[in-house]
Parts: structure tokens; C-alpha cells; sequence
């Protein structure tokens, strides 16, 4: 065991401290600003964190630092511009820095290797290098924004090196780390040139936070192999440089009662009617992702044409509404998966369409809230097989927009989510004969079992909310924050 115990009760973690804001940082905006003859448009951008911290600094105030999404770095904004509660500012990015630390090491570096994927990972000293001055510039602004009693929480894998570079210019800041993708096994973290400063950079942070308690071992063991750092397996704790740093699990929750809401909403309702009436076949499946290859698109829509092959008493019965977010477009294995979803939607289509029915609607578009919550809630089925996913926040939102216990989810065994979401039918997005043999469940299974396990994945998607989820994270963060000043203080 690590020795760290400072009593709680009478620590500093107890007394009550003058409350400071919250500084969120991430790499992307949930807005990306985009300048055009001199005037400046604002649209929303699609993503996991962005929707997440979106909806808690609306309901808690705060600053996010962010990038702007294109090399023009604007002035602050107030946000959101309706009803402005919480301040955006923008690290000015050069072109360069979008390249080589944006595409090059976090897409096409961290994102495959985060994922194991090694056969899509390329490593560049160079971005390497964009990389860590991007993470210090993150550091420099979080600087001039930080008032005395403020916190600081980073996402995901694009800052991996902010908590070290901030921890230097403030010993005692509590700075929490929240991780949104996998984190692989130490043997596939060594293929990475810079593992050792990866770790380093992320230690800076008194908390890190991972969606599956299976993520933050394979961190924790990450330090111990890699840098032969001092860790307590049992506890998720690491010693390093006379600080104890924590990495748990803290899965993901959504804000479920905006979702139920809006589904419930009398434009919702009317835009449900409308998507079913359009569809030409009584029953919708329906998928819905970033154009991303993690996320098992090509192998859900095999599966599908394996189910279509194998059930013709499903012809003209059933539809495959697949909605599909440019990403990262300019990588190419982005490009050549856009390529390939174009042909095999193509085959099915042609193989099994006829008069009055087409078994795919492929949507290659962003969607509001309120349209794709209309999906949703049209939606008799939700298939997401992703390959590997830190968590997919889609299947809970999928299931928060029930407003019965209507509907199924098919969701694959390597999404995080699938931790928790036991009740769906969970697959190998692999293979597809299971994929196919989920859809006939799921099409077939009664009405009861249905109904239970609806009933049972919405209670708990309500139960563990983005509000308890935060509200655990920084109560953790608090904590462990005081434990790490407390052994530095003491070391
Ligand atoms: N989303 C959206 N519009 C769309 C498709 C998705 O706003 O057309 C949102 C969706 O509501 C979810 C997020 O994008 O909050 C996707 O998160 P997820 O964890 O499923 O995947 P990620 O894109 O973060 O890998
Ligand atoms: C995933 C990542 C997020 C990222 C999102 C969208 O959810 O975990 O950090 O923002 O994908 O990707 P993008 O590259 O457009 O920000």
C-alpha cells in the first residue's frame, strides 16, 4: 500500500473552501467559429465531450478553453449567446498546429493507438513536437484565466501533457483529468515512441478519470511496467514525484431528462410522425455516429445485409436508418472509409431494393438535438456496434428519448457503455452472423422481455446522470487533491 492517509475529517479536504470556478479545457468547442468576409458565424460542432461539458457549465457557470476550430483565434465569447451563463476563450492554433497536432498526432496518432487500432496509428517527431507546444499554450492561457479558489478539469486524450505543464506553475491547483476514449494495455501502449512523457504529462493531475474501471487498470499498470513508477493496483493510486495521484472509474452519465423531455415535446412528436410516414416500411433500425472506423459502420451494415439475406419475411418490413457525421475529413482512412460506406450501402441497396421499399436511408449530415431525438424516438432499434468506443454516449441517449418502454438496443460488446447497459442485446460487432442474430432478437423477442429490459436500461441511465456524474467527479477531485498536497507538503 502507498502511504497517503491524511485524515479526512480534520484535512484539508473537509473545510469548507471559498468557492471558485470551474475551467474546463478541451481540445474541441462544442462551437466551431468560422470567419467569412470578415464576419464570424457560429455552428455547433458533433462529439462526446462537447455535448457533455455543453450541458454542465449551461447549468453551472464556468470558463471552457477551447479551440476555435479554424486558425482564427476570437475574442471571448459568452455562451451560450442566447441566455450567456459561461465564457469560452479560444488558444490561438496556427495552420501548422492544426496539422501536426490536430490531424497528425491526435487523429491519427493518439486516437487508432487509444483504440487499439496499431494498423491506422502513424507517429511523427514532428507532431510529436505540435503536440507538446500546443499542450503548453493550453497550460499559458488556463494561467491567465485561474483565479485563486478555481479548479481545473481537462478532457480527453489531445491535453494528455496540460496537467503536468499546469501542475508546474500551480503546486496545488486540484486539476482533474477525464479520459473519453479507451486506454489501451501496457503491450500496445509501448508501441508509442513518447509513452513515457504520455504518462508523465497525465500524472499532473490529482484525478483521472476513465469511463470503465477495466481502462483506468490498464493505466495504473501502464505507470507501474512502463515507468516503474510506485502504484496500490487495489486502490488505483500512483506515487510519483512525492504527489499520490488517483485514476478511477467514473462512467460517463448523460443529462437523461433533457433527453426524455424533449422527447416528449410536441415537435418532436410531430417530426416522429413524419420520419415514420416518409420511411416506407413499418419498422426502423437505426444507427448513428461520427463517420469514425472505430465505429463498426461497415461491419453493421453487413450485418444487415446478412439479416436481409437470411429473413426474407423482413423485405420491405424493416429499414436501416443510418445517420453518419462527417469527421475528420481531411485524414485520409476517414476519406477511405467515407469511400467504402458509399459503395457497400450502394450493393445492399441495389441487392434488396424494391418497388415502394429501400431497405438503407443513409444521411451523411449533422443532425440538431431535436432531429436526431426525433430518430430516436422513431426508432424501434438502435444498432451501434462500434469496434472499440470509450463509452457512446448514443446508446444512452437512445434509450433517456423512451418515453415507454418501447424499443431494443444492439449494442456492441466493446463500447464502455456496455459495461453498464447489460439489458441490451450485446454483440461481437465482428461478427456478423451475431449481428444479424441480434436483429432477429430483437425483432422477435416478446413483448415482456422487451418491455423489462427497456424498463430496467432506463432507470439506470436517469439513475447515474451527467449531474451525479460531475457531482462524483469533482467531490473525488476535492479529495484527492487535498491527499496530493498534503504528501507533497509532507515529502
Ligand atoms: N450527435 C449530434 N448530432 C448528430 C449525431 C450525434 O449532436 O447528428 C451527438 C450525440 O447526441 C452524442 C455525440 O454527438 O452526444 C456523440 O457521442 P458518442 O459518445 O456517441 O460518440 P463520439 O462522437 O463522441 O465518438
Ligand atoms: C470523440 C473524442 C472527443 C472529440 C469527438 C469528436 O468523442 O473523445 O474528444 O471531440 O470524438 O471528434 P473531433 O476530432 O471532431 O473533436
Amino acid at each position: 500500500m502507498l502511504e497517503f492517509t491524511p485524515n479526512y475529517a480534520n484535512g484539508a479536504g473537509s473545510k469548507s473552501k471559498p468557492a471558485g470556478r470551474l475551467l474546463v479545457l478541451s481540445n474541441r468547442a462544442p462551437i466551431r467559429v468560422v470567419s467569412e468576409h470578415g464576419r464570424q458565424r457560429i455552428e455547433p460542432t458533433v462529439g462526446g465531450v462537447g455535448a457533455t461539458f455543453l450541458r454542465l457549465l449551461e447549468r453551472h457557470g464556468g470558463v471552457w478553453i477551447a479551440w476555435s476550430g479554424s486558425k482564427s483565434a476570437p475574442a471571448p465569447l459568452r455562451m451560450p449567446p442566447d441566455a450567456p451563463c459561461f465564457s469560452m476563450v479560444f488558444p490561438p492554433l496556427t495552420e501548422r498546429d492544426i496539422s501536426f497536432y490536430y490531424h497528425g498526432m491526435c487523429n491519427r496518432g493518439l486516437w487508432p493507438l487509444m483504440h487499439l487500432m496499431p494498423q491506422n496509428c502513424h507517429f511523427h517527431a514532428q507532431h510529436w513536437n505540435s503536440y507538446k507546444s500546443v499542450n503548453a499554450l493550453f497550460a499559458e492561457v488556463t494561467g491567465k484565466h485561474l483565479g485563486a479558489h478555481d479548479r481545473v478539469w481537462i478532457q480527453d486524450f489531445h491535453l494528455a501533457l496540460t496537467p503536468s505543464m499546469l501542475r508546474k506553475q500551480r503546486p496545488t491547483l486540484p486539476i482533474g483529468l477525464f479520459w473519453h476514449v479507451p486506454f489501451p494495455p501496457e503491450s500496445l501502449l509501448r508501441i508509442f515512441p513518447w509513452r513515457r512523457e504520455l504518462l508523465e504529462g497525465m500524472l499532473g493531475a490529482d484525478l483521472i478519470g476513465f469511463h470503465t474501471p477495466r481502462y483506468a487498470e490498464h493505466f495504473v499498470d501502464c505507470c507501474a511496467r512502463i515507468c516503474a513508477m510506485k502504484v496500490d493496483r487495489n486502490a488505483g493510486l500512483i506515487s510519483w514525484q512525492g504527489r499520490t495521484i488517483r485514476a478511477a472509474s467514473f462512467p460517463l452519465g448523460i443529462p437523461a431528462d433533457y433527453f426524455a423531455q424533449l422527447a416528449g415535446s410536441d415537435r418532436v412528436q410531430a417530426r416522429v410522425r413524419r420520419i415514420k410516414a416518409s420511411l416506407g416500411s413499418p419498422i426502423m433500425v437505426l444507427g448513428v455516429d461520427r463517420l469514425d472506423y472505430t465505429k463498426g459502420i461497415l461491419e453493421r451494415v453487413e450485418g444487415f445485409e446478412r439479416f436481409l439475406e437470411l429473413n426474407p419475411s423482413y423485405h420491405k418490413r424493416v429499414a436501416l436508418v443510418q445517420i453518419a457525421v462527417p469527421s475528420r475529413t481531411k485524414v485520409e482512412d476517414y476519406a477511405r472509409l467515407k469511400r467504402h460506406l458509399d459503395e457497400l450501402v450502394g450493393r445492399v441497396v441495389g441487392r434488396f431494393s424494391s418497388e415502394g421499399w429501400v431497405p438503407i436511408r443513409y444521411l451523411y449530415t449533422q443532425l440538431g438535438a431535436e432531429e436526431l431525438v426525433s430518430y430516436y424516438q422513431a426508432a424501434d432499434v438502435a444498432l451501434l456496434t462500434p469496434l472499440r468506443d470509450g463509452m457512446n454516449l448514443v446508446a444512452k441517449e437512445y434509450i433517456a428519448a423512451r418515453n415507454t418502454d418501447h424499443g431494443a438496443l444492439i449494442l456492441s460488446e466493446f463500447a464502455g457503455a456496455a459495461e453498464e447497459l447489460k439489458e441490451a442485446l450485446l454483440v461481437n460487432p465482428y461478427d456478423v452472423d451475431a449481428i444479424a442474430q441480434a436483429l432477429k432478437q430483437a425483432l422477435t423477442m416478446s413483448e415482456e422481455e422487451r418491455r423489462s429490459r427497456m424498463n430496467i436500461l432506463r432507470r439506470r441511465v436517469h439513475r447515474n446522470n451527467l449531474d451525479l456524474w460531475s457531482q462524483k467527479f469533482l467531490g473525488e477531485l476535492e479529495r484527492q487533491n487535498a491527499v496530493s498536497s498534503y504528501a507533497a507538503a509532507a515529502g
